[in-house]
């Protein structure tokens, strides 16, 4: 199957190419798409470069929208059109960093990542908060883990969205558990306490049941 990844940046790139070891045919766009050029070139036939973020998304079952918070709203008011009917997969951790590097949470306390992004896709799109539970390198290291995989937690209000997702999930080679609705994304983003684990299915389970 075919999935649009737009941003290709640290963990757009990782999560393109365990997409593409797990066979995913991907369509990539970057803001000036230098990125996107490289990691087609990396990836090899699996991968082609869009003209744009429009482009990108034609043909597409599945778009993961690996941007950084702050531009995330931009780029889906952007879209509109295209993304309705389509999974939007959003790993965005709602974060800014000033001049010196010290992150602040863009959100008041407690408001949920994936209920203010839900409020910005156009109706019809199936949203899903994933792949931005772990640091890229950790990502990348944990999938296809042996003999027992990794899990990757992901979070839904929408059912067909959870299928689409564990599918993803599976392809980049982790075992899927969802966390719960979008009201539970702040567990699954930095400072959460699902964010950065690398637990087995079993543990992934009864973290979810004690919470
Ligand atoms: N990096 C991690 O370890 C990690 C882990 C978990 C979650 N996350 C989350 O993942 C998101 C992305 O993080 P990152 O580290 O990959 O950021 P990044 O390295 O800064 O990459 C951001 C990507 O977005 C692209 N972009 C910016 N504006 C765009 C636009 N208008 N249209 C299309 N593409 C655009 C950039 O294009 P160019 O390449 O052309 O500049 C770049 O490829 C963040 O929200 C972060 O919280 C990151």
């Amino acid at each position: 199957m075919t999935t649009a990844i737009i941003g290709t940046g640290g963990l757009g790139s990782v999560i393109a190419r365990q997409l593409a070891s797990g066979g995913e045919t991907l369509r990539l766009s970057s803001a000036d798409s230098k990125s996107a050029r490289t990691l087609a070139a990396q990836i090899g036939r699996a991968a082609v470069v869009a003209v744009d973020n429009s482009d990108a998304l034609q043909g597409a079952d599945a778009v993961v929208l690996a941007l950084r918070f702050t531009v995330l709203k931009g780029v889906i008011d952007e879209l509109a059109g295209p993304l309705a009917g389509k999974l939007a997969v959003v790993p965005s951790n709602p974060l800014t960093a000033d001049a010196q590097g010290n992150v602040s949470r863009v959100l008041p306390e407690g408001q949920a990542s994936g209920e203010v992004v839900a409020g910005w896709l156009p109706a019809g799109t199936r949203l899903a908060m994933a792949f931005g539970t772990m640091s890229a390198g950790l990502f990348e290291s944990s999938s296809h883990r042996s003999p027992e995989p990794a899990v990757l937690f992901y979070v839904t209000d929408d059912d067909r969205a959870g299928e689409e997702t564990e599918r993803l999930i599976r392809t980049a080679g982790f075992e899927p558990v969802k966390a719960g609705g979008l009201e539970q994304s702040g567990r699954l983003e930095v400072g959460g306490d699902l964010h950065d684990l690398v637990v087995g299915p079993a543990e992934a389970r009864s973290l979810i049941a004690g919470a």
